[in-house]
């Protein structure tokens, strides 16, 4: 039988909990699951396309199934390149509902072979977001429970004004070299 291969696009910065229960279920119903971060969406991303990368390599991989990759561009001609037969995106509550119909849409214009597989993540991450997740860190609540331990440090290390300082500095000596 053929094996199916999805990807879940996405920019991950940074992941979250809800991300991590998707890419689960994702994983019991394709035979692999690429998780595809976008590279260059944001002007401004809190962590860089590496960071996000090596936190999602961590995450996940007790998954024998799923594996990390970057692309850029459109996601139809990531998912040909890799050959994909599938794209999986969550949806967490009904305002996400038409937004991502657009895309799949879109996509199936482009790609008609491509299917779009929409999954639910655990109800207790229905509300969550990245940018939620970016904005409680920087106006210092607390993202406990929202996003893996791992990442709850790296946020924090990042948000940290002496280690921001300290990246700040490694930069320009580097750029003076
Ligand atoms: O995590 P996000 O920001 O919800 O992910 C959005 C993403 C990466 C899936 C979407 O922006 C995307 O597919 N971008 C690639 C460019 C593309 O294919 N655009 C047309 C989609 S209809």
């Amino acid at each position: 039988m053929k094996k199916v291969l999805a990807i879940y696009p996405g920019s991950f910065d940074p992941p979250t909990n809800g991300h991590l229960d998707l890419i689960e279920r994702g994983s019991k119903i394709f035979d692999e699951l690429v998780v595809a971060i976008l590279r260059n969406p944001e002007k401004y991303p809190l962590f860089t396309v590496g960071e996000r990368r090596a936190m999602l390599e961590k995450l996940t991989a007790h998954f024998r199934n799923v594996r990390i990759d970057t692309f850029d561009g459109l996601t139809v001609d990531y998912a040909s390149k890799v050959n994909a037969s599938a794209v999986l995106r969550g949806i967490r509550a009904l305002s996400d509902y038409e937004y991502e119909l657009q895309m799949a849409l879109m996509n199936r214009k482009l790609q008609p072979e491509l299917e779009t597989v929409f999954m639910m993540p655990a109800e207790q991450y229905s509300y969550l977001s990245s940018r939620l997740v970016r904005e409680v860190a920087k106006l210092g609540g607390s993202i406990r429970d929202l996003v893996p331990t791992m990442v709850e440090q790296r946020v924090r290390e990042k948000l940290d004004p002496a280690v921001k300082l300290q990246n700040a500095r490694k930069m320009k000596s580097g750029k003076r070299k």
